[in-house]
């Protein structure tokens, strides 16, 4: 099982993290993580109903938390969002961009639609939230950006054209933030998990044939939890990774090994 109760106390006092996309899954995870460490948490997500779960949950364990509604689809929503997790704490110290979306279609029946959608909420959302963030960064000579990128950054996989092209655009803006605003006392990094537990993959992991074959190629030999992508995750937000700038971080049990 994946290490779901090791949490480091106290290592985020002070710091206001950001995290889009973490209504549920791996953005949960991550967000659950900060709040226990101690830094003040502000979820975006599009999704209220789960949002407002996660929120009631991290103040049930008297974390520090709000949710903010965003699209990120929508660039006004997004520059709302920004504005009103600024003024929450006064400051953004931590950007961890977590929302996705990722279907499976065969290229050949893929229409236009599903394209924007995937490249809009996976790579277009993540440049205009680090655009609206960065500024207030870069005023106060700190930051952290973390891009939840997938071993598909790096390895392509059949039927998930949109999303493909979307990681590997999210880890070249990691990249590119990395060389442009590391001037700045900014570290920018992406996280590739491998195959993760969530409603994401739910439609996979129900599949047996699917994972005969996948489990296969998982040299740890099991599917990955949030958790175990929360740990790295927020290792790269901490004082811990300062020196660390523009790598991608698979997290995959070894898939690409
Ligand atoms: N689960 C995996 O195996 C896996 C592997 C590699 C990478 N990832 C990446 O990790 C991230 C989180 O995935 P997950 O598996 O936790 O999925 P999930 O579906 O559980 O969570 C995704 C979150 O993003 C939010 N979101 C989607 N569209 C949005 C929008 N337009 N505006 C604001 N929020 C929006 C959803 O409401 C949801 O809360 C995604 O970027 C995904 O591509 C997941």
């Amino acid at each position: 099982m994946a290490m779901a109760e090791s949490w480091i106390p106290n290592r985020f006092c002070g710091s206001v993290a950001l995290v889009v996309g973490g209504a549920q899954g791996i953005g949960k995870a991550i967000a659950v993580r900060l709040a226990r460490e101690g830094a003040d948490v502000a979820i975006a997500d599009v999704d209220r109903k789960m949002m407002a779960g996660t929120v009631k949950e991290i103040r049930g364990e008297g974390g520090s938390v709000r949710g903010i509604f965003c699209d990120v689809q929508r660039p006004r929503s997004v520059n709302a969002m920004v504005e009103r997790a600024t003024r929450w704490k006064g400051q953004v110290d931590i950007l961890m961009y977590v929302a996705g979306v990722g279907k499976a279609i065969p290229y050949l029946k893929m229409d236009e639609r599903h394209w924007d959608l995937t490249l809009n909420t996976n790579l277009k959302g993540a440049f205009l939230v680090s655009r609206a963030v960065a500024p207030q960064m870069v005023e106060r000579r700190k930051g952290k950006l973390v891009f939840m990128a997938s071993t598909n950054s790096w390895d392509a996989e059949a039927e998930l054209a949109p999303y493909n092209a979307s990681k590997a655009g999210l880890f070249l803006l990691a990249k590119t933030l990395a060389r442009e605003l590391g001037h700045y006392g900014i570290n920018s990094n992406a996280v590739g998990p491998g195959l993760i537990r969530t409603r994401l993959t739910a439609p996979l992991l129900k599949s047996r044939k699917f994972m005969k074959k996948y489990e296969n190629l998982i040299p740890l030999g099991r599917v990955g939890e949030p958790e175990d992508i929360a740990g790295p995750a927020t290792f790269l937000a901490s004082c811990d990774a300062d020196y660390v700038n523009g790598v991608l971080l698979f997290v995959d049990g070894g898939q690409l090994a």
